[in-house]
């Protein structure tokens, strides 16, 4: 008797309806630079995992290329027009682009996988009612944090349960950049160099030491931890570029180190903070040990308390990984339920708060304009004051703080703006 007219039939016929499941997939793939050929070399190596990449469209016909020639199309729509494709991959570097082609084939009911965190915060809303409206699905574990798989996480994980905070470093470039500054005692500019030496920062690395790219991805978290829906210019993002050397030995004299920490924080009433600035975190706090190019987030979770997620944030391989996560939950019918936008009790964003934060800038007028409501501690001969702002006088003034020259980094604690409440703590370790 053959091994398998031996299977008991209900068994046979639970095997066959596995196999009819996994029936190759076939993948329409939107951009092959960094993430898309990550994509393409993980499936290469997974011949098991049962998808092949069909089509593939890229912009430039001159570029040397991995594969022939023949291999590549020109005009991405002509995946939009193909119905054989089961699911589109957009991995392209265009955000205005990226959202006519998934919005398109969201129109189309299609289901689709997106590493574009730019593209996603800006236009989630539109994403979510797309979806409802055709019966489509968008995943886009890859636009947060690279291989950590946090969406998936809050959306299903935790959907339900209450979440104290989410906070985290949430971008590699800037984090190396510190990372070498603490350890070598470099200013800016020369870690900066290193950074874009080794490949962990852009030739152009505004979007990502000015705090742009953690914004996008915390307005996305925002959205699956908190139910809260925003437009990334709401959020106040402070970044590195103004950093120094003093700095970070003003953190280290304390046994702390400087991280851009992008946080979500529910506070009383219902209400929620959003921020992403430069912080001092000390040793007992899981991001402290966070170093180099990788990524953490922390959820302060009501009941099951704190966890803690870390890994690598970008590169080929580690993001291809989130895709590949989410083409196989596409294939399981898997879509995110978005389980708090829908929740009875619907969360206030607020920046009606104060902030403590260290200021070291020359420029006076500044000084003035925040409008410090108490004064901590101040060095004349350093050039820093540490004391309490309000929020909505930083984010009128974020512009105005970049170009100045001046650096600002939180301590941790926030105290409402009326002040008459105890200072809180929005750090995920106190
Ligand atoms: N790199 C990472 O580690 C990382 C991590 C997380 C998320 N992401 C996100 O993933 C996306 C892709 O990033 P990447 O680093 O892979 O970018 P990349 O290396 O610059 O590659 C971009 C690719 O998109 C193609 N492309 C651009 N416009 C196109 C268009 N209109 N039609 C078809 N193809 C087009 C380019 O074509 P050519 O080859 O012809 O130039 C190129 O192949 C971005 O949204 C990024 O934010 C990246």
């Amino acid at each position: 008797m053959s091994p398998v007219s031996s299977i008991n039939p209900a068994v046979s016929a639970i095997a066959a309806s596995l196999v009819t499941a996994k029936a190759p997939l076939r993948i329409g793939l939107i951009g092959f630079g960094c993430v898309g050929q990550g994509l393409y070399d993980i499936l290469q190596h997974l011949p098991g995992f049962g998808a092949e990449v069909r089509r593939i469209a890229v912009k430039n016909p001159a570029k040397p290329r991995s594969l022939p020639a023949e291999a590549f199309s020109f005009r991405a729509d002509e995946l939009l027009q193909d119905p054989e494709l089961d699911v589109l991959v957009e991995v392209i570097d265009d955000a205005a682009e990226a959202f006519r082609l998934v919005s398109t084939a969201l129109r189309q009911g299609r289901q689709v996988v997106t590493a574009n965190k730019a593209m996603v915060a800006r236009h989630l809303p539109e994403l979510v009612a797309l979806q409802h409206e055709f019966g489509g699905t968008l995943l886009y574990e890859a636009a947060v944090c690279g291989s950590i798989p946090v969406v998936r996480t809050l959306d299903a994980y935790f959907g339900q349960e209450p979440l104290r905070s989410v906070s985290g470093i949430f971008n590699g470039s800037s984090n190396y950049v510190l990372t070498r500054m603490g350890q070598d005692g470099s200013e800016y500019a020369v870690a900066l160099a290193e950074a874009q030496q080794q490949g962990f920062a852009e030739t152009d690395p505004s979007l990502d030491m000015a705090a742009f790219d953690p914004r996008s991805k915390l307005v996305i978290l925002a959205a699956h931890a908190y139910g809260v829906l925003l437009e990334p210019e709401q959020v106040l993002n402070l970044g590195i570029e103004n950093v120094s050397a003093t700095d970070i030995s003003y953190a280290a004299v304390a046994g702390q180190k400087i991280k851009v920490v992008a946080g979500l924080y529910l506070l009383p009433n219902h209400q929620l903070s959003v921020l992403v600035t430069p912080q001092f975190v000390d040793p007992t706090s899981a991001l402290y040990t966070v170093d180099d190019e990788f990524n953490g987030v922390v959820i302060e979770a009501e009941f099951a308390g704190p966890q803690f997620l870390r890994g690598r944030g970008a590169g080929g391989h580690p993001t291809g990984s989130a895709v590949l996560s989410d083409i196989a939950a596409l294939r399981n019918q898997q879509r995110y339920a978005y389980p708090k936008l829908t929740t009875a009790t619907p969360l206030a964003y607020t920046t009606d708060l104060e902030i403590e934060i260290y200021l070291r800038t020359d420029d006076e007028l500044i000084l003035d304009q925040l409008g410090f409501t108490d004064i901590t501690e101040e060095a004349d001969e350093d050039g820093y004051i540490v004391g309490y702002v309000p929020l909505d006088a930083l984010l009128q003034h974020r512009d105005r703080l970049r170009k100045a020259g001046a650096f600002v980094a939180r301590t941790g604690h926030v105290r409402p703006a009326t002040h008459s409440v105890d200072a809180l703590a929005l750090t995920e370790s106190e």
